[in-house]
């Protein structure tokens, strides 16, 4: 049995006041309501907030992510991030692949791996994103690319390390779009990358998580929650909502 995983991606959004207010009362909705053994929850922050959130979440059953990182070690690049700085601020998860990074800053599916391999070696979980968008639906190439996407990642990494991945179905076209898929159509896609990861091993992808992103909310998070292999949900809107976002982990 897999266990959930509710995971904020909170982007570009935040401010000292706003988060502190934000995890002060996810913090107290979740200690009257959701086991922590039932579900685990995550928050992913932007990086200036890591020591922040890492002060907030202290002593919660909530889990502190990044929303990306380098695929470099340390030394001249600009602006990035390391494995080693998550790791200082006890990051558990780390986004890698989010479509808006791979559309905005054209991350290709070969540097996904490399992050997918760093994040790893630094015993840190990537949540690895995969994603049509509307345009590739239509011309019925959904299965296709998200294959690609993922096969990329699974080529680079260790069989031993398949379990320690969790991956995202992020149908693009239902990102901060309201539009989300139906349970089916997304339990379709689930099966079908669950299927993908049992190549490579068959008792490792039993347990990987694979999480759907695109538009959740309370009114449909239980629904898709309760397709066999959807084991969690990537939230974006609806976590910076503590009301919404607990309503999800409840469903969860
Ligand atoms: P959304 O974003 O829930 O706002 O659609 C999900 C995501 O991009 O991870």
């Amino acid at each position: 049995m897999r266990r959930k995983l509710v995971a904020g991606n909170w982007k570009m959004n935040g401010s000292l006041a706003a988060n502190t207010l934000l995890l002060t009362e996810i913090k107290s909705g979740l200690k009257g309501n959701v086991s922590s053994a039932t579900c685990d929850v995550a928050v992913c922050v932007p990086a200036p907030y890591f020591a922040q959130c890492q002060g907030l979440l202290n002593g919660a059953a909530i889990a502190l992510g990044a929303q990306d990182v380098s695929s470099h070690e340390a030394g001249a690049y600009t602006g990035e991030v390391s494995t080693g700085m998550l790791q200082e601020f006890d990051c558990r998860y780390v986004i890698v692949g989010h479509s808006e990074r791979r559309a905005y800053f054209a991350e290709s599916n070969e540097l996904i791996a490399q992050k997918t391999v760093r994040a790893l070696n630094a015993g840190l979980t990537p949540i690895v994103c995969v994603g049509e968008t509307l345009a590739q639906r239509e011309a019925g190439e959904t299965d296709s690319v998200v294959a690609e996407q993922l096969n990329v990642v699974l080529a680079a990494i260790a069989v031993s390390d398949l379990a320690k991945i969790v991956v995202a179905y992020e149908p693009v076209w239902a990102i901060g779009t309201g539009k989300t898929a139906t349970p089916a159509m997304a339990q379709e896609v689930h099966a079908m990358l669950r299927k993908q990861l049992q190549v490579k091993n068959a008792e490792a992808a039993a347990q990987v998580r694979i999480l759907y992103g695109g538009s959740m909310k309370p009114d449909n998070a239980q629904e898709l929650l309760a397709m066999s292999d959807i084991d969690g949900g990537l939230i974006g809107g609806a976590a910076l909502k503590s009301a919404d976002f607990l309503a999800i982990i409840q469903a969860a």
